[in-house]
């Protein structure tokens, strides 16, 4: 579907995307996830049509979309400062591109009728100014006004971050399911990991201008290809040097004292299965530990450094500062890099 072919973007003498190479299979939940200033905005943008690749060229459908202009290239948009137009109605904001289009006044109706169904905007709200909705609902209108055009690919930038927690992962679901529903392809970009792991079919990690790695969520969580992917995507233990040393002692298996290794915290155990023979123990004091309701953080001094694991509790904290308890890991959790 979408294929971003050597893709250079320069502001003057700054390179903020270096040589990207890209493919977007259709009906994707595509997720561009990375932190502050790494190029997720600009590539999208890139798509869009909003900036010209200074290097590389971008196809849809094998169609060489690089000089082509924004409105010739139909991809709906969704930011996250709404961008609605603030004086007019929900509906006339909906309706927007299909005025444009010149559709038929009964056409435009139904359509707006249509795609305020699917995105829950309730009948009344149509007539009402978009200034008196709610953040969520502000949202629902831009989503719906992505949506009205029928468009074979929409990009979201952002689009979820001003509303609050609660109203966020309701509006994540919703546009899941109307992603399934309609078939639309959606590239996303989004800084929250969490967000990306639950929506994404693949997410691409930026860092810096550059791909780190490409993958399912669980691809880029359980197999993170660099430290900085590792890091970004949830929470990870450094192993140091002296429990490495006692890990490949006791586990009989060669681990090299020259690279750096990470655990995941919830990977960092208390206990084992029966019939575990892989596992390691470790001796470990609990230096403190931090309540967050369906599980709590422990902070462990093991071997002169420090380690975090999460445990599952039912609202009481199983240890308490300086506890003696055993640590167990498995080499075959153990992140390398
Ligand atoms: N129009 C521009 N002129 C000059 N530099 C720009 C321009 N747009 C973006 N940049 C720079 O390019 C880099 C990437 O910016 P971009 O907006 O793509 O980041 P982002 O990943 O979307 O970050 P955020 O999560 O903060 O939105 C940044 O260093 C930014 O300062
Ligand atoms: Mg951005």
């Amino acid at each position: 579907m979408i294929n971003f072919q050597d893709i250079q973007v320069k502001f003057d003498d700054f390179v903020a995307i270096q040589n990207l190479n890209l493919f977007i299979k259709e009906g994707e939940f595509f997720t561009f996830l990375g932190p502050s200033g790494c190029g997720k905005t600009t590539t999208l943008r890139t798509l869009v049509g909003f900036i010209n690749p200074t290097k590389g060229k971008i196809t849809v459908d094998g169609e060489d979309i690089t000089n082509t202009p924004i409105e010739k290239r139909q991809i709906g948009m969704v930011f996250q400062s709404y961008a609605l137009f603030p004086t007019m109605s929900v509906y006339e904001n909906i309706a927007f591109g299909l005025k444009v289009q010149k559709y038929k006044k009964e056409d435009i109706k139904k359509r707006v009728e249509e795609v305020a169904e699917v995105v829950d905007l309730k009948e009344d709200k149509l007539m009402k100014n978009v200034s008196e909705l709610s953040g969520g609902q502000q949202q629902r209108v831009a989503i719906a006004r992505a949506l009205v055009l029928a468009p074979k690919i929409i990009v979201l930038d952002e689009p979820l971050s001003n509303l609050d927690a609660k109203l966020r992962k309701q509006l994540r679901k919703e546009l899941k399911k109307l992603q399934l529903e309609q078939g639309i392809t959606m590239v996303y970009v989004t800084h929250d990991q969490e967000e990306a792991l639950t929506l994404s079919d693949r997410v691409a990690v930026f860092n810096n201008g550059v791909v780190e790695q490409v993958g399912t969520p669980e691809e880029i969580y359980n197999q993170s290809k660099t430290e900085f992917v590792c890091n970004f995507i949830g929470e990870a233990n450094s192993i140091s040097t002296e429990i490495i040393d006692e890990i490949s002692k006791k586990s009989g298996i060669k681990l090299d004292p020259a690279k750096k290794y990470y655990i995941r915290t919830e990977k960092l155990k208390t206990k084992v299965l029966n019939g575990d023979q892989q596992s390691v123990a470790l001796q470990a004091k609990v230096v403190s530990k931090e309540f967050y309701g369906t599980y709590s953080l422990y902070k462990y001094e093991v071997m002169g450094s420090s380690l975090i694991n999460i445990e599952k509790e039912d609202g009481n904290f199983q240890y308490s500062e300086g506890d003696d308890v055993t640590l167990f890991i498995n080499p075959n959790d153990i992140l390398q890099y």
